[in-house]
């Protein structure tokens, strides 16, 4: 017989497929929190998840009894209850390294709308306030030759940074749990600690993993250090920073913009104040959201769970639960 899992999130149909050579397996309909009730109901039977960010926390582990394996189809895995999933003996895989480049593009994206007003600018002139390009509204600042830091030097920070570095001739200061020899090596990149990075930074990127650890890393008293000039930036998680100290610096002005693919609330509630900002640009958590990329993150989703189901021992176990 083969074993039983749940799709809760949209794959491709040869993804499908391949699942179906060696699982049977049932399918949401939506979006994965759409029908959070159905999911637990469904899976009372089921050995394996597909999912991402659906919250796998003791609440739910109590509805599946049988699960072996939740496979994650993100790289981020705070979703995961890590303590639940150990005491369950519930193995949690993620899919690594196939969204590194596409997370890096869109974090460019980010920067350069939010520096040169990109979004702000394609209002401006569907609203018929075109008449001069002189006006100071319309001036932005530079990119290049300006000082990135990166907070959170992983695979994608470091994809970041060759961008920044020989795209964008700019200098690239960074703060990580531990140095990244082999970067500062390789792509000139200068570490430093926390409040330098802040203090010192044009664009400052977060780009940390969401852990207890990191949780409302950046608040008050970090925004209160930086640049009244720089742009923040964050497509990691929206709850490493504490977004009300992010919204009172935009408005006090301690800072010049910011560029958001997260939020502590997904989607966005709709009176979030930062949805009346001009100086933010505001993207609906797309790091990772190509047609290619998307597709191999399913796949790697889908051969983890099929290995860990076959009995091997999936490639993208998360460490924590090794
Ligand atoms: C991830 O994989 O964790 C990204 O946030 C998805 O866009």
């Amino acid at each position: 017989m083969k074993p039983k899992i749940y799709i809760a999130r949209q794959i491709p149909s040869f993804v499908e497929e391949y699942i179906g050579k060696y699982c049977d397996y049932e399918k949401l309909g939506g979006d994965n929190d759409a029908g959070h009730e159905e999911l637990l109901i469904k899976l009372h039977d089921k050995e394996g998840l597909l999912t991402a960010g659906t919250k796998i926390d003791k609440n739910l582990l109590d509805h599946a009894p049988k699960l072996k394996v939740v496979s994650n189809m993100s790289v981020g895995y705070n979703n995961f209850d890590i303590k639940e999933m150990k005491t369950r003996n519930v193995i949690g895989t993620n899919t690594p390294g196939v969204l590194n480049d596409t997370v890096a593009d869109l974090i460019f994206a980010l920067m350069l709308s939010s520096a040169r007003k990109v979004a702000e600018m394609d209002r401006y002139v569907r609203e018929g306030k075109w008449n001069s390009t002189d006006d100071e509204e319309v001036f932005g600042k530079d990119i290049h030759h300006a000082t990135l830091g990166i907070i959170g030097m992983g695979r994608i920070g470091q994809d970041v940074a060759k961008r920044a570095r020989y795209g964008f001739d700019m200098n690239v200061l960074y703060y990580n749990r531990s140095r990244k020899y082999d970067a500062e090596e390789n792509l000139g990149v200068k570490y430093a600690d926390l409040n330098t990075v802040l203090s010192q930074s044009d664009f400052i990127l977060i780009m940390t993993s969401l852990t207890d650890e990191t949780y409302h890393m950046i608040d008050e008293e970090q925004f209160d250090l930086m640049k009244r000039d720089s742009i923040f930036i964050n497509a990691s998680r929206g709850a490493t920073v504490n977004e009300k100290a992010l919204i009172k610096a935009l408005e006090e002005k301690k800072i010049l913009g910011a560029g958001l693919d997260v939020y502590e609330q997904e989607p966005i509630e709709k009176n979030n104040p930062l949805l009346k900002m001009k100086n933010v640009v505001l993207l609906p958590h797309i790091g990772s959201a190509t047609i290619k990329t998307r597709s191999d993150m399913a796949m790697l989703a889908a051969s983890n769970i099929v290995k860990a189901l076959l009995g091997e021992v999936p490639p993208n176990i998360v460490p924590e639960l090794k």
